[in-house]
């Protein structure tokens, strides 16, 4: 493949087994990965990486390294770094159950940060020196331009900011994801400029990644196909959550507050936003958009029905069945997709200007909307928050959703008071669960805790949060948000004590 696909002379003459470029990576060092979601990730040098951190750990040395990544990767990176306990620090979204383990043990440190906020806090160095850049692209021009992968992430900056850049260049991922990419930076401030996106579907930038070729250090060839992102049939809660947002976007269509073809969608990951994505796709819409930073099943569907007609993402993040048809496809959806760095499309700016309205998933939610996405009962982590700040606090309309108990039921996700808060009151519009939706627009606390309650919470701790509202409105010292503080954790403390909430 060293032809076709690197097509820089110099940059051919770098190439060597994944094992001879992990030798370019010493201990201590911080590492800037692609990948977002299970996709664009290096495949064959993390795993080297381990091989070599392992047998170093057998020999009594300590060898850690920092992972900085665009979001969550896959098994043969977090997984296998994690599993030998060889990251040190973790950046900044994960999922994976051996980086979870080490982050929830305390033996790695774990930065959760809003997904557009990272390329900057990394060029003004908050997170430390970046020492090496290890990025999968699908190709190298004759130039030294790189044609990204199947996500963008932090990639522009992981390569700016790096002493010495590692490629894998993987012939597993199709040759024609040229020309789907968008690659436009943000200068920092008090050069920063408006950035030119005024609808999902804008070009600014150009679709390759530039690379300083004299501080890449190693080129690996591999041929690997990206993380097979599992979706399951949507529930019948999931259908249900989908079908009230549906009837949601329709009466606010009918009041005129948004277009017939709604206005940009952002969708989570997980299950529920992508049933959402199944139920948009079966109702009256046409002519939808995204501005999003994952594209799941649930859109690549709706684009290939003709519902949506474009979308702004960072990363692609699919089952093997939808991979296989998005491949096949693929000069149809490079008309329709756009991968942008994620400082771009999880941008505040671009979220607010289109009127972007944001779904995401939720752990739980307090009586008066605070939501948590990310601890479990309080101190344990899930998975991050993503980019669900970025783009909940800009949206148009912010909408959380969760079934209403988690744990075969011994769990309600509705609570009197969230173990954790990754967003305010102030930036939550819309809760829903599958018994219902609760519109918190214009409302103060005491009436959105009345709503919340009758409408989100399941009918079996109805009754429980009803009477504590009653009673911390008799028994605070004040009106605005009554909370009784000696009790409002007591549902978390009876989760904690195994009983039911
Ligand atoms: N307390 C404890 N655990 C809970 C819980 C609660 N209130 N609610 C759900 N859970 C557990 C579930 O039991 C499940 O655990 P399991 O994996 O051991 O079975 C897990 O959390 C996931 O729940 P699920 O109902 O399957 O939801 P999901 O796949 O839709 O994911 C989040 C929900 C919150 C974890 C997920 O949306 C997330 O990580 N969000 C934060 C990041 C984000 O929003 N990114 C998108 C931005 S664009």
């Amino acid at each position: 493949m060293s032809e076709s696909r690197i097509q820089n002379a110099a940059l051919r003459g770098k190439i060597v087994s994944a094992d001879e470029a992990a030798a370019f990576i010493h201990p201590g060092d911080n590492v800037g990965v692609s990948g977002f979601t299970g996709s664009g990730h290096p495949k064959e040098v993390p795993q080297a990486l381990a091989r070599r951190i392992a047998a170093a750990t057998g020999r009594g040395e300590s060898f850690r390294v920092g992972v900085w990544t665009g979001a969550s990767t896959a098994p043969e990176l977090d997984g296998v770094l994690f599993g030998v306990n060889g990251g040190s620090m973790r950046l900044p979204y994960q999922s994976d159950p051996e980086c979870r383990k080490r982050i929830n043990s305390g033996d790695a440190w774990y930065i959760d940060a809003h997904l557009s906020h990272v390329a900057q806090n990394a060029a003004w160095g908050h997170y430390g020196k970046l020492d090496v850049a290890l990025i999968e692209v699908v190709g190298i021009l004759e130039d030294g331009r790189l044609v990204p992968s199947t996500s963008v992430g932090n990639n522009p900056t992981w390569l700016e900011l790096a002493d010495r850049v590692i490629l894998e260049v993987n012939s597993g991922l199709n040759a024609k994801l040229e020309g789907m990419h968008d690659i436009y930076t943000v200068a920092l401030p008090p050069h920063r400029q408006a950035i030119p996106i005024a609808r999902a579907d804008d070009r600014i930038g150009d679709p390759y990644l530039r690379v300083d070729l004299d501080k890449v250090v190693a080129v690996v060839e591999t041929d690997c196909p990206d993380r097979d992102t599992k979706f399951s049939e949507p529930d019948e809660n999931s259908r249900r959550i989908a079908g009230h947002i549906l009837e949601f976007l329709q009466y606010e269509v009918k009041k005129g507050r948004i277009p017939a073809n709604l206005l940009p969608l952002q969708s989570g990951v997980g299950n529920v936003a992508n049933a959402v994505m199944a139920g948009l796709n079966d109702g009256p819409y046409e002519n939808l958009t995204a501005y999003t930073e994952v594209l799941q099943d649930g859109m690549l569907d709706m684009i290939r029905s003709g519902k949506l007609v474009y979308a702004s993402s960072t990363a692609v993040s699919l089952s093997k069945e939808a991979l296989a048809d998005f491949n096949a496809n693929l000069d149809i959806y490079r008309k329709r997709i756009i991968l942008r760095p994620q400082e771009i499309s999880n941008h505040p700016e671009i979220a607010r200007r289109l009127g972007v309205i944001s779904m995401n998933g939720m752990l739980e939610a307090d009586i008066y909307g605070n939501v948590n996405s990310t601890h479990v009962l309080g101190s344990k982590m899930m998975n991050g928050i993503g980019g669900s700040g970025d783009f909940a606090r800009n949206a148009y309309l912010s909408i959380f959703m969760t079934p209403s108990l988690a744990k075969n039921g011994a769990l309600s996700c509705v609570v009197p008071m969230v173990s954790h808060v990754d967003h305010t009151e102030h930036d939550v519009q819309v809760l829903v669960t599958e018994h219902g939706l609760a519109d918190l627009r214009g409302l103060a606390p005491r009436q959105r805790a009345k709503l919340v309650i009758e409408k989100c919470a399941d009918p079996k701790f109805r009754p429980a949060l009803a009477d504590y509202l009653a009673r911390a409105e008799k028994g605070a010292n004040g009106q605005q948000t009554p909370h009784l503080l000696g009790e409002a954790y007591d549902w978390h403390l009876r989760a904690l004590r195994g009983e039911s909430m």
